[in-house]
C-alpha cells in the first residue's frame, strides 16, 4: 500500500503539463473579438469551461503520468497484479467534486442564457432571409430589404431569421449567435451590438452547391449613422417606387398617333417593314389580333426574337396607339 504522496514528482510533471495546457490556450488566437453583449458573455462561459476542465485535466493527467512511470512492470514479470480493493474515500472524492463543478457550470450557463435572450422593450427588428446562396434583409418597419445587415451600436436588435428553400444557418463569429434557419419556422436570435465595424455573416449549414459562397456583410454602425440611412434606405423605396407609379402612368396615357409614327420609324420598322403593313424580320402589325394592354406590354417586355425596352414613358404610349391604329 502506498501512502505517502510523492509530491515533488507530482508537482514537476503538474507544471509541465500546465504549461503545455495553457500554452495552447493562450497563444492560439480561438475566439474572434466580442462585438456583442451576447458574445461577451457565451465568450466568458466558454473560457471558464476550458480552464475548469484544464485544471481537472492537469491533476488527472499528472496522477496517470506518474502512475504509468511508477508502477509500469518489467519487461519479464509476467504475474497477475495483486488484487485491490478500491478505495472508497477516494471514489466519493471523484463523484462529489464533478458533481459539484457541473452544478455550478448549469447555473452560469443558464444565468448566460437567460440574459442573452432578455428581450428590450426598444429592440430593432430585422427579418432575415436565407436562400441558395445569398441572404436577404427585410426591416419591416421602413419596408426595405437590403444586401448587407446594418443595425445600430447600443441597442437590441431582434433578428427573426427564416429559410426560402432548405435549411442554412446565421452565424457571425464576432456576435457569439448562430441560429439554423430552418423553412417553415422563424428563429429567433437577439443582440446587443458593442462595437462598431463590419463582420462576415457566414452560412454554417451545408445547403447545395453554393453553401461556402453563402456569404454576406453585417455593418454594425453608430446609432445615428443607423437613422442616417434608414432614413435615406427608405426615401430610395419611396422614390423608386414614386417613379414606377409614374412611369405606368405615363406608358398608359392615350398616346399622339403622328408621334407614335415616327417612334416606330426610328424603332421599329427595322423589323416591321413598310409602316407594320408587311412582314420583315418580324411580321406584320396590319392584322395583328393583340389587345393594347398586349401590344404595350410585347413592346414593353419583349417576345421572342424582339427585345423589351425599345420605347418608354410617352413614346411606349405615343407607339401604342400608332399600332392600335393601323392594326
Ligand atoms: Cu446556405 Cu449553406
Amino acid at each position: 500500500m502506498y501512502t505517502k504522496i510523492p509530491i515533488i514528482p507530482l508537482a514537476v510533471i503538474a507544471v509541465v503539463v500546465a504549461a503545455i495546457t495553457a500554452a495552447q490556450a493562450l497563444i492560439i488566437d480561438w475566439l474572434p473579438p466580442a462585438s456583442t453583449e451576447q458574445a461577451e458573455r457565451t465568450f466568458g462561459l466558454l473560457w471558464f469551461l476550458f480552464w475548469m476542465s484544464a485544471v481537472f485535466f492537469v491533476i488527472v493527467t499528472s496522477i496517470l503520468i506518474y502512475a504509468i512511470w511508477k508502477w509500469r512492470a518489467s519487461d519479464d514479470d509476467l504475474e497477475d497484479g495483486p488484487p485491490t480493493h478500491g478505495n472508497t474515500k477516494l471514489e466519493i472524492v471523484w463523484t462529489v467534486v464533478p458533481s459539484i463543478a457541473l452544478v455550478i457550470v448549469a447555473v452560469y450557463g443558464y444565468i448566460v442564457l437567460e440574459r442573452n435572450e432578455a428581450v428590450a422593450a426598444d429592440r430593432i427588428t430585422v427579418d432575415v432571409y436565407a436562400q441558395q446562396f445569398m441572404w436577404t434583409y427585410g426591416y419591416p418597419e421602413a419596408g426595405i430589404e437590403t444586401g448587407t445587415l446594418v443595425v445600430p451600436e447600443g441597442r437590441q436588435v431582434q433578428l427573426n431569421v427564416r429559410a426560402r428553400d432548405v435549411i442554412h444557418d446565421f452565424w457571425v463569429p464576432e456576435f457569439g449567435i448562430k441560429g439554423d434557419a430552418v423553412p417553415g419556422i422563424t428563429h429567433t436570435l437577439w443582440i446587443n451590438p458593442t462595437k462598431t465595424g463590419t463582420y462576415p455573416v457566414v452560412c454554417a449549414e451545408l445547403c447545395g452547391v453554393g453553401h461556402s459562397v453563402m456569404r454576406s456583410e453585417v455593418k454594425v454602425v453608430s446609432a445615428k449613422e443607423y437613422a442616417a440611412w434608414l432614413a435615406k434606405a427608405t426615401a430610395r423605396v419611396k422614390a423608386s417606387t414614386a417613379a414606377a407609379a409614374a412611369a405606368t402612368k405615363l406608358e398608359s396615357a392615350p398616346g399622339d398617333v403622328e408621334a407614335g409614327k415616327a417612334v416606330f420609324e426610328a424603332k421599329c420598322s427595322g423589323c416591321h417593314a413598310d409602316l407594320g403593313k408587311t412582314a420583315g424580320v418580324g411580321p406584320a402589325i396590319v392584322g395583328s389580333t393583340l389587345t393594347t394592354d398586349q401590344i404595350r406590354d410585347q413592346i414593353k417586355n419583349g417576345k421572342g426574337a424582339m427585345p423589351g425596352g425599345l420605347a418608354t414613358g410617352t413614346d411606349l404610349a405615343d407607339v401604342v396607339a400608332f399600332v392600335e391604329s393601323i392594326k
